[in-house]
């Protein structure tokens, strides 16, 4: 799931073959009247999309050369679009001048892909993913915090403040990434450019997308190596249990979805959650005196910030009504995780309300797309958050949150940068 950049190459090549050659190559030129709903105010969403959500949750947001778009943000709306197995489609590639079988056309991972062969290729992902095998992995996520940690009081001995994107949030889930995947340590260094390049936002669209290629190539490399010597991951281990039934293809691809669904979207959760923490030193100590506290505190971030702005598009594969809104065949249909998640039929609304945390909020999605990496990110974000608090528990943001610099129309929401003073 690159959600930044896939969903940008097929807005834009979708785009570009409706308008017939006009190359809109970065989200930022894709009209307002499209663009809109990924607005955000600070960490909220925008004022104008929990107005559309009061009014009308199933709401046309415009028809764009000849393409009906609709965006969809009440919680029970949002439901009945992501469990809705038969109406839609999340392929791609027919959009793309693919032929749309498992083994032609770039797609990034199980969310792009339909059923059958999504239901083939998410059941041989999903036992990865078990808290069982998980739970193998805690030691070392502990190991790869205590070892940031150690990075931001060294950062600390050079400057008055410290920068806990490149410190903590990205570092924490790249490297667990590696542990799960099974990438040899000696291949982590040139791994780890290509995993910058591709989420560097400042490198503008066209940069963004040539480094699709290198990190896409590097795993699809990696699954054909680990054929004739299966590593101790997640990419071996299919390898070991199922490799008959996977082609290099198809398992380099599933690498793929995990490294850029799971990358982008825990740093920013990090990089975010922190900055809220920080300004909420009530529960910064809470998480000092008591590490158990960050179960019901991880799960309200996610639901108040659902870094993922939007759902896969979906793609009506016939006219279909959800909540009595009559939907056209072909439209694209766009749920904003965001708004819905703080819908007040549903939770605390724009409230982070700790009584009411559950993890049934939207922040993974709902249904059969839902986030395979769903434990295993609430995994990393309870023991950062607190050994973070508890090591430093005099830590300050150097600027306050509304001057940190948000990404503007980004599909997985973010910050640049968050300077903190660790006393
Ligand atoms: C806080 C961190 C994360 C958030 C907020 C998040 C959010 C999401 C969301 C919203 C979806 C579903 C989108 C839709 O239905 O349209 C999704 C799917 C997915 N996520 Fe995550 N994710 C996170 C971490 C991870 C991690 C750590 C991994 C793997 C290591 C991962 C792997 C995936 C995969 C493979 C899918 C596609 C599932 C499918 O299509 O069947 N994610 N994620």
């Amino acid at each position: 799931m690159s959600l930044v950049s896939t969903v940008k190459k097929v807005v834009r090549d979708r785009l570009i073959a409706r308008a017939g050659g006009i190359d809109l190559t970065r989200l930022d030129k894709v009209p307002d009247s499209l663009s809109w709903p990924l607005q955000r105010d600070g960490m909220a969403p925008n004022q104008r999309i929990a107005d559309v959500r009061d009014r009308e949750p199933v709401h046309k947001l415009t028809t764009f050369l000849g393409l009906e778009v609709w965006v969809v943000t009440g919680d029970a709306e949002a439901r009945e679009v992501l469990r809705d197995t038969t109406s839609y489609s999340t392929d791609i590639r027919p959009y793309m001048g693919k032929s749309g079988s498992a083994t032609d056309g770039d797609i990034g991972g199980l969310g792009f892909t339909d059923p059958p062969d999504h239901t083939r290729l998410r059941a041989l992902l999903t036992p990865e993913f078990t808290m069982r095998r998980l739970e193998r992995l805690r030691p070392g996520i502990q190991a790869i915090v205590d070892r940031q940690i150690d990075e931001i009081v060294e950062a600390a001995q050079h400057s008055d403040t410290v920068d806990l994107v490149p410190t903590f949030a990205f570092p924490i889930p790249f490297l667990v990434i590696c542990d799960l995947l099974g990438l040899p340590d000696e291949k982590r260094e040139t791994f780890s450019k290509l995993a910058t390049a591709r989420f560097d936002v400042t490198g503008g669209g066209m940069g963004t997308v040539g480094a699709i290629g290198g990190s896409r190539e590097f795993l699809l490399a990696e699954a054909a190596r680990q054929r004739t010597d299966p590593g101790p991951g997640l990419i071996g281990q299919i390898i070991r249990e199922h490799g008959d039934e996977i082609s290099d293809w198809e398992l380099g691809g599933l690498a793929d979805g995990v490294f850029t669904g799971g990358l982008e979207t825990s740093a920013s959760m990090l990089a975010l959650g922190t900055a809220v923490l920080l300004e909420n030193r009530e529960l910064w100590n809470r998480l000092i005196a008591d590490s158990t506290s960050a179960v019901p505190i991880v799960d309200e971030l996610l639901r108040m910030l659902s870094v993922v702005q939007v759902s896969f598009p979906r793609f009506a594969k016939d006219d279909v009504v959800v909540a009595g809104q009559a939907i056209s065949k072909g439209a694209v249909v766009l749920v904003s995780l965001p708004a819905a998640n703080r819908d007040p039929r549903a939770s605390a609304g724009d409230e982070m309300d700790l009584t009411r945390a559950s993890g049934s909020h939207l922040a993974f999605g709902y249904g059969f797309h839902r986030c395979v990496g769903a434990e295993l990110a609430r995994m990393e974000l309870r023991m950062a958050f607190p050994t973070l608090a508890a090591r430093f528990p005099e830590m300050a943001l150097a600027v306050p949150s509304e001057e940190l610099e948000y990404r503007a129309l980004s599909l997985v929401y973010g910050v640049e940068s968050v300077p903190v003073t660790l006393r």
